[in-house]
Formats: structure tokens, C-alpha cells, sequence
């Protein structure tokens, strides 16, 4: 596993190569908690302008703009407001959060202080899935800490604010990362999504103005408070600003967590380079860039073609960044049985609230099922496509979509890959795959 910073000094792993960085001491010979100081001094509008200038992108995969979310929170509202951090870190891909909780817990802390002095809020709740209750305990540690200094409760640093955090341990469910599930969740209930509008920022954890933000985002606020927006947001690009952190796995030589400026170029130096190249030399067929609910991409899609590290250049590329979560496949992965793997994964994760996405997603592992034992026939790709088509933009939540890319980019994508399962009952020469794109 390589944890590094290319192309930058690491920030967001900084702390990663300082020894007990993950302590409360050692962190604030460090620095720790000077931006939360700095932010005491600040107007809470001043604090918001900064996070807008910093073109700071929320990183649990939806990548909607931190500054213009805390601006939606009603902070003359006279209900109670909350903080919480989305750390279920589900998405198949990646796991970059654990690392910042296991290696920089009060940089997390320190970062939601500041959001909830900015918004007007005394409470935040972290939200990790099960199997991360190792990691909501090192975070229990660091709050004690946090607690005992005076850096968390009453009156922190003088400054009449107080503010207090609790670690919440949910069941281990893909739906619960999902930030309105999390909050059903989080308030005792069954983890399903909500309708939206009202979105948390104005009717949130127990129906109060709450902003819910990733570990990634919330560790980046003290970096942009020190630096200054501007600054932070040079970076990496105008529209896409700071460093990011990349999960990398599948058949690379060196796979693990890459912090990369915004913008990085290009995706194969990335890939054939920086991570070491494709395992045993084999050639690369397949790339999904963000994490599993983004659209596979072939290698003709990245190689030779320049394609930039942020938001937009992926999405111009045809896929998306997501997470952040790339998984690197070669040559002897068959794209069907990776597809059939991902939509088994939606399937058992989908929630069953609505009918698309819980009927949708059975079918297409009754389908992906038959092709695998050889029973499919060549107008399977075309139903495949369709069941996807009722799934994307008609479910009630993300989920739905996240369901029914991969299924469509691969078929789109990888036709030979099809093409070999589709015609095992009847010759496949002279044969195209023709589906309505
Ligand atoms: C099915 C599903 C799962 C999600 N899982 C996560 C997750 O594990 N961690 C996360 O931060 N965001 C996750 N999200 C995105 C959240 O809904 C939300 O956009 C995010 O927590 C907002 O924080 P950000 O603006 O800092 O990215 C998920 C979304 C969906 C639809
Ligand atoms: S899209 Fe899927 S996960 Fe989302 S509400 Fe509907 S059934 Fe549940």
C-alpha cells in the first residue's frame, strides 16, 4: 500500500507521516487547531466567503460546493442547528476516510468546530458504518482529548462558543451513507433517504437546519482557514479547488491513497506511472475512476487522451470523479462478470423503498445470472439497457442511478465482452451488438 502526495506537499496526509500525528500534543505542535483560533476572530460571513473562495467540492462523491451549502443554513432560524460528518465511507472504491480518521482525528474535529461556529451550531454527530467502529473509536480518544484541553464543550478558547461532538455507529448499510438515510438513521430510524426538498441544510436531524459533510471535506476546512480560500483553491483549478485524495486499487503495482492536486495530468500518467503500472505488464481494459456508481471507462477513453484529475475533465472524458475511488482493471478481467458483481451489490444494498430501483435491480441480476451460465441470448444487452433506462433519473434516490451506470456504460462500452456471453447459442461471425444508446 503507498500512501503519497505527487505533485504537492501532502496536506491532507500530512499528518500521515508525522509520528502520533494522531494525538492531541503532537497535532497542535503542528499547528492543530491555530485555524480554529483564527476562525474566532472571523465573521461567520467572512469564515463562509472563505470556503467559497476556496472552490472547495464536497468529497463523498456528489461534489456540490462546501461554501454554497453552509450559505442554505437558516443561521437566524431558532431551532437547534447540527454538524454532522458523513463517515460511512460505503462506496465500493474507495477508503481513503479511514486513513484521515485513524491518522489525523482532530483535524476532522477541528474542521467541524469551525462549521459549527460558522452555522451557529453547539452539536456534531460522526456517522461511521459498523465495520468503522475501530475508527469512531480512535475519533472517541481524540474528542476526550479535545474535551479535556477545553477544545471541545464550554466555552472553547474563550471564545463564548461551545460545541460538542458524538461518534454514532450505524449497522453497515451502502443506503446509510446516503446523507438523508443517515440522518433517518442516525435518529433511530430505518436508514431509508427522505425527499428532498427541504434539504438538510434547512430541515435536517430532527427536522433542524444540519449540514452534512465527508471526512475528506471537514479535514480540508482548517487547511483553507490557515492558507486562506484563494490560496487553497490555487491549488489545483478554478473550478475545482485544493488537493484530493484517490483510493487506487485493482491490478496496479502500487495501489493506495494518492493525495493529487486538482487537475493532476493526466489519468495514464497517473496509472502507468506514478502507481508503478498495470500488475505483471498485462495491458489496461477498463478503468471506473470515482468509485463503483460512476460509468466504466476503456482504455481508448484514457489513453493517449489527456485526461485531467477533477471534475471536469472526467466528466469530459465520460465518467465522473465521484469519490475518488479508481479501480484499475487489465486485460483478463471479463467486463460482464464485473458488471454482474456490481449490479449483485445494488441489488442487495438497494433499500426496496421504491419500485425501479428494487424491482429494477433484481432483474438485472436475474438477467446478469442467466448470461453467466451461458443462457443469455443476444437481446439481452437491449433489456438490460431498458431495465437500466426505468432505473436512472425515475428512483427516489441516487442509489437508483449509481444502480444503472455501470450497467449502461459497460454494455456501451465493452460489446465484445457482451458479444462473447450474448451468442453462446447461436454463432456470433458477422455479428454486431446493437443496442439504442
Ligand atoms: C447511495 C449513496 C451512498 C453514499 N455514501 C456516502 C458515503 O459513504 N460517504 C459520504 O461522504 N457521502 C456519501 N454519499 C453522498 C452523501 O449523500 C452526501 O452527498 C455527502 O455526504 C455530502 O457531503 P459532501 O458535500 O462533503 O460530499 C452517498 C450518496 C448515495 C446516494
Ligand atoms: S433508489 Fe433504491 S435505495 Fe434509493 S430509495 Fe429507491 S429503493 Fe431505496
Amino acid at each position: 500500500m503507498e500512501i503519497k502526495a505527487l505533485g504537492c506537499e501532502p496536506l491532507s496526509l500530512r499528518r500521515v507521516f508525522i509520528k502520533n500525528g494522531h494525538t492531541l500534543d503532537v497535532y497542535r505542535e503542528d499547528g492543530g487547531y491555530r485555524s480554529l483560533e483564527k476562525a474566532f476572530g472571523m465573521t461567520q460571513d467572512a469564515i463562509i466567503q472563505e470556503v467559497k473562495d476556496s472552490a472547495l467540492r464536497g468529497r463523498g462523491g456528489a461534489g456540490f460546493p462546501t461554501g454554497l451549502k453552509w450559505s442554505f443554513v437558516p443561521r437566524d432560524s431558532p431551532k437547534p442547528k447540527y454538524v454532522v460528518c458523513n463517515a460511512d465511507e460505503s462506496e465500493p472504491g474507495s477508503f481513503k476516510d479511514r486513513y484521515l480518521m485513524e491518522y489525523d482525528p482532530h483535524a476532522l474535529i477541528e474542521g467541524m468546530i469551525i462549521a459549527g461556529y460558522t452555522l451557529g451550531s453547539n452539536t456534531g454527530y460522526i456517522y461511521g458504518r459498523g465495520e468503522y467502529r475501530y475508527l469512531l473509536d480512535i475519533m472517541d480518544v481524540a474528542i476526550g482529548e479535545a474535551r479535556r484541553a477545553g477544545i471541545l464543550g464550554k466555552n472553547i478558547f474563550g471564545s463564548g462558543f461551545n460545541f460538542d461532538l458524538h461518534t454514532h455507529t450505524g449497522a453497515g448499510a451502502y443506503i446509510c451513507g446516503e446523507e438523508t438515510a443517515l440522518l433517518s438513521s442516525l435518529e433511530g430510524y430505518r436508514g431509508h433517504p427522505r425527499m428532498k426538498p427541504p434539504f438538510p441544510a434547512v430541515e435536517g436531524l430532527y427536522a433542524c437546519p444540519t449540514v452534512v459533510n465527508n471526512v475528506e471535506t471537514f479535514t480540508s476546512i482548517p487547511q483553507i482557514i490557515d492558507m486562506g480560500g484563494i490560496a487553497w483553491r490555487d491549488l489545483g483549478t478554478e473550478k475545482s479547488g485544493g488537493t484530493k485524495l484517490w483510493s487506487i486499487s485493482g491490478h496496479v503495482k502500487k495501489p493506495g491513497v494518492y493525495e493529487l492536486p486538482m487537475g493532476y495530468a493526466d489519468m495514464e500518467k497517473f496509472i502507468m506511472d506514478d502507481c508503478g503500472g498495470m500488475l505483471r505488464n498485462n495491458k489496461l481494459k477498463a478503468v471506473i475512476p470515482g468509485g463503483s456508481s460512476v460509468y466504466i471507462m476503456n482504455a481508448g477513453q484514457i489513453l493517449g487522451k489527456n485526461v485531467t484529475l477533477d471534475y471536469e475533465g472526467l466528466v469530459a472524458a465520460g465518467s465522473m470523479l465521484g469519490t475518488g475511488g479508481m479501480m484499475v482493471m487489465d486485460e483478463t478481467v471479463d467486463v460482464v462478470d464485473t458488471t454482474k458483481n456490481l449490479s449483485e451489490f445494488y441489488k442487495h444494498e438497494s433499500c426496496g423503498w421504491c419500485t425501479p430501483c428494487r424491482e429494477g435491480t433484481d432483474w438485472i441480476v436475474k438477467i446478469f445470472n442467466r448470461i453467466s451460465i451461458g443462457e443469455g441470448a443476444p437481446e439481452d444487452a437491449q433489456l438490460l439497457l431498458d431495465i437500466a433506462d426505468n432505473i436512472e433519473g425515475k428512483s427516489f434516490c441516487p442509489l437508483g442511478d449509481a444502480a444503472a451506470w455501470p450497467v449502461q456504460s459497460a454494455i456501451q462500452r465493452f460489446p465484445e465482452d457482451f458479444k462473447k456471453w450474448l451468442w453462446r447459442r447461436v454463432p456470433a461471425e458477422g455479428k454486431e451488438l446493437t443496442v439504442n444508446a
